[in-house]
């Protein structure tokens, strides 16, 4: 049986919920994957985009279960109806278990309800994969991808 069950994900509306996702980040792309801590913690899109999160209710060893934070990403309005997702990141016990789809698919749920005609997004090269099984997709002249914060970037299109 998984450690984790029960899955939610909310838009992070109070400081502290905010501060939950801004720590997963910190965990992973700071911790683990060796981003600068100042490029998590004094983004410029930080205090104006809307920030969810995803809980699930983990299993302590007695039996007990309590609601822990496992993952977050963010929604930035680029205007023009376009939407980005940005700084999805799922902690690393909590991987494999569909939660980094789940975050994705509530992201594109939350911008066809506003009106967004599009969503795209700035991937680490290696995620392609797990964005195209979310349905977005690379325009040819895209293909070439580029550098961003010193890792290979593609961007990657969803279409209403
Ligand atoms: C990328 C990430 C968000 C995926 O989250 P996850 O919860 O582990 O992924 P899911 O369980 O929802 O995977 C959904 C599907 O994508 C696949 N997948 C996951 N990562 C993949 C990858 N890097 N390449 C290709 N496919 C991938 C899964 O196998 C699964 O496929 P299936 O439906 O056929 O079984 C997670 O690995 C993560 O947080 N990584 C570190 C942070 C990061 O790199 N964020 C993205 C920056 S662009």
């Amino acid at each position: 049986m998984s450690k984790y069950s029960d899955l939610e994900i909310k838009q992070a509306i109070t400081a502290e919920d905010k501060q939950k996702c801004i720590d997963i980040r910190v965990r992973v792309f700071v911790d683990e994957q060796k981003y600068t801590l100042e490029s998590e913690t004094n983004d410029e899109y930080d205090a104006t985009c809307d920030h969810y999160l995803a809980t699930c209710l983990a299993t302590k060893d007695d039996g007990t279960t309590v609601r822990v934070p496992v993952g977050t990403l963010r929604y930035i309005a680029y205007g023009d109806f376009v939407a980005k997702l940005g700084r999805l990141a799922v902690h690393s016990d909590a991987r494999g278990l569909k939660v980094g789809l789940r975050l994705v698919q509530h992201f594109v749920e939350v911008a066809r309800a506003k009106g967004d005609r599009a969503i795209v997004l700035h991937g680490q090269q290696d995620k392609r994969g797990f964005y195209e099984k979310a349905g977005f997709s690379v325009d040819a002249c895209d293909e070439a991808g580029f550098l961003e914060d010193g890792t290979p970037h593609i961007r990657m299109w969803y279409r209403f």
